[in-house]
């Protein structure tokens, strides 16, 4: 049949950043840190953020010859090919791109997520071997196009159905927050037909087979079903606020969540990753870690029939996925059960020799990062019998019960999931090449990185942990109210209506209009309420962060010390537009020069000084850029020291 090779899938998640730098070279000049995963993420991020936009055409620099909006998997073009653009990458990468942007407002990231939308309006229209959007949408089931917006026509596992689930969630976040900022009129005419048009498919292709993720399985997997299900609540919720109808998203969003109980084994103790149909394999598969962190919701409960991060389901799958990649890879060795391991796709894979990949080993640690979310929110962590090897592996002592958070075994628990999920992003800074570049793979023997280099989804999976581990996550999508499985599950499919969307013309200036360019859920501190399974959600607000710069500078008479740096505050890195600091508190025993600015909890940002003489000139201080992460949770003020680099 077809050359199966394992392809690059979906992309990236949320993230903190603020200003998103136009870093659209991927030039590394300085080398991340392996210190803990904070001084990794707090290198890498940057790095990541900006090989991902590089990614990206037309103006990305990695990906020459990439229409507008069009994202590429890889700029690899030989050993392996991936110089292409895939509907479920571009998504996972826009999913991503449009919760970081929703954290923190960022015109050029504004601009980034419209031309997206442009290029999906054309794709979506594109004939291609799996059909044509005319043809009862059968077209949109395509999985990847040529950079230039033309069909790929050679032969290839198809169709893959998740890839318009997938566009039509990071459409429809978009959509949200142009409603909430008051731009619904843009949402209508420019975004809603697109997701029309995906959830059409959506409703009247999930209960049939196709590729999997990995492009190797023609049956149904885990990772579609579970975002078919999520795509058809959130299109349903979002179709009421846009007075549109969608009069079969909701049936079809009830039968695709009674299907997808299918894929728990409760003999197994896992989910098994593609059913429907007979590849022989054990079905522990990474799928299943990606379904659940994709389909998290911050306000949900540990709900098992959503796969929640902290649903006793997942937690056990977590445990059987992670440990069937022990005793098979090299670097793994002697690692024991509670310890973080370098995870792969699954046991059985051959693809380059079957290893680890960066964003698999990221998942496992965005699943628990998510867990402990949900923990914090709700007050209490529950281990029952079907998660208790999860949690005996990290406190051989523990048994089945509640553990409210004003309980040691609480903390011990919350403490153990914490340090294992660390665990994971730090076998990633282990294996990650110093320049911070993250390819697909890395060798199963030695760690060294393989395949694809430069992978977008391994960026888009390190920014999602990191926003995570900062407790940066993304809007609410209802599943607490679509969490309820109906008593019989039947074979459904509704007729869709498909219709060729238009490329927009995008109002200029829609801008936040509700101070902080965030809306609902956003991040950081959360409020502890106290019952277990079913606190409601809380109200997580936001609240800027006060960061004072300490800088240790000898001066003379007429220098003014000033800040520069690569987000709006600082000027963007024009040195007109820096910021003064205060000399006041300098004295000869101690050159100090301050200031504090506000920044919103977990952005990062690349800062210098700069010495502004009385005539004007400016003088750099030497490299490299600082770096910084403003803490996403926990503090209101915080002092960064810094001393003039010569
Ligand atoms: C369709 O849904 C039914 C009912 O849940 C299920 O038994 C069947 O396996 C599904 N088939 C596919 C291909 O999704
Ligand atoms: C995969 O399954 C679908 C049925 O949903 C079928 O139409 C398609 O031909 C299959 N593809 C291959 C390559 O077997
Ligand atoms: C990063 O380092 C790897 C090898 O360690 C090299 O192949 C790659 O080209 C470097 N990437 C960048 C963007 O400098
Ligand atoms: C889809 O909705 C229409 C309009 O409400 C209804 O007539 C039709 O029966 C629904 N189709 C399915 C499969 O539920
Ligand atoms: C510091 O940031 C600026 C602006 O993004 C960039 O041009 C420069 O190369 C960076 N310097 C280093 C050493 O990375
Ligand atoms: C900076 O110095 C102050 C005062 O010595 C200290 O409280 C603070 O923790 C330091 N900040 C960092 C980021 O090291």
């Amino acid at each position: 049949m077809l050359s199966l090779k394992s392809f690059v899938v979906g992309c990236c998640a949320l993230q903190v950043v603020n200003a998103v730098p136009r870093l659209r070279e991927s030039r590394h000049e300085f080398d991340i840190v392996k210190r803990s995963a904070s001084s990794f993420l707090e290198t890498e991020v940057p790095i990541a953020l900006a090989d991902l936009l590089c990614n990206i055409g037309s103006a990305g620099s990695c990906a020459a010859g990439a229409n507008s909006g069009i994202v590429i998997a890889s700029p690899s073009k030989t050993n392996p090919d991936y110089f292409y653009t895939w509907t479920r990458d571009s998504a996972l990468v826009f999913k991503c791109i449009v919760d970081t942007f929703v954290n923190s407002y960022s015109a050029s990231l504004q601009t980034e997520i419209e031309n997206y939308i442009n290029a999906q309006a054309i794709v979506q229209g594109i004939s291609n071997p799996s059909g044509s959007l005319s043809n009862s949408g059968t077209g949109l089931g395509e999985p990847k196009f040529n950079v230039d917006e033309t069909a790929f026509t050679g032969a290839w596992g198809r169709p893959q159905r998740d890839g318009p689930a997938l566009r039509a969630i990071a459409l429809i976040t978009y959509s949200k927050w142009l409603i909430n900022n008051g731009y619904q009129s843009t949402a209508n005419s420019i975004v809603w037909p697109i997701i029309q048009n995906d959830i059409s498919y959506v409703a009247q292709y999930w209960n049939q087979t196709g590729f999997d993720l990995w492009e190797e399985v023609n049956g149904s997997s885990f990772f579609t079903v579970a975002n078919q299900h999520r795509a058809l609540v959130e299109a349903s919720a979002l179709a009421t606020s846009l007075g549109k109808s969608l009069p079969n998203a909701s049936s079809q969003a009830a039968q695709a969540l009674c299907f997808l109980q299918s894929f728990w084994s409760s003999s197994q103790g896992y989910i098994v990753a593609n059913i429907n149909q007979n590849n022989g394999r054990s079905g522990k598969d990474a799928n299943t870690l990606l379904g659940s962190i994709h389909t998290f919701d911050p306000e949900g409960n540990c709900d098992a029939s959503t796969f929640q991060p902290c649903s006793d389901r997942t937690l056990a799958n977590h445990k059987v996925v992670v440990d069937s990649f022990r005793s098979i890879y090299t670097i793994n060795n002697g690692i024991p059960a509670g310890t973080a391991a370098a995870v792969g796709r699954y046991p059985e894979d051959s693809y380059q020799g079957g290893n680890p990949w960066y964003l698999n080993t990221l998942a496992a640690a965005e699943l628990l990062y998510d867990a402990l979310y949900q923990w914090k929110r709700i007050g209490a962590i529950t281990v029952t019998s079907t998660s208790l090897a999860f949690f005996k592996d990290l406190d051989s002592s523990i048994t089945v019960g509640t553990y409210s958070s004003s309980s040691s075994t609480y903390t011990t628990l919350y403490n153990a999931v914490s340090n294992y999920a660390d665990g994971f992003v730090n076998n990633v800074a282990t294996y990650a090449p110093s320049n911070g570049s993250l390819a697909e793979q890395y060798n199963r023997n030695n760690g060294q990185p393989l395949s694809a280099y430069d992978l977008t989804w391994s960026y888009a999976a390190l920014l999602t942990a990191a926003a995570r581990r900062s407790g940066v996550v993304p809007y609410s999508w209802g599943e607490t109210s679509a969490s309820s499985v109906p008593s019989v599950c039947s074979y459904t499919s509704a007729v869709g209506s498909y219709s060729s969307a238009s490329t927009g013309s995008w109002p200029p200036n829609q801008t936040p209009t509700d101070g902080s360019g965030s809306t609902t859920s956003k991040s950081t501190s959360v409020t502890v309420s106290s019952t277990s399974t079913s606190a409601s959600s809380t109200a997580v607000a936001t609240s800027p962060v006060t960061v004072t710069f300490d800088e240790i500078v000898t001066t003379i008479f007429g220098q003014t010390i000033k800040i520069a740096g690569n987000v709006p505050v600082l000027g963007n890195w024009n040195t007109n537009n820096a910021v003064a600091l205060s000399a006041d508190g300098y004295t000869s025993s101690n050159h100090l020069w301050n200031v504090g600015i506000s920044f919103a909890p977990g952005t990062v940002i690349q800062y210098k000084y700069i010495n502004v003489a009385s005539n004007g000139d400016v003088t750099w201080e030497a490299d490299p850029n600082h770096t910084y992460t403003v803490p996403a949770t926990g503090a209101t003020a915080v002092t960064v020291n810094n001393s003039w680099q010569s």
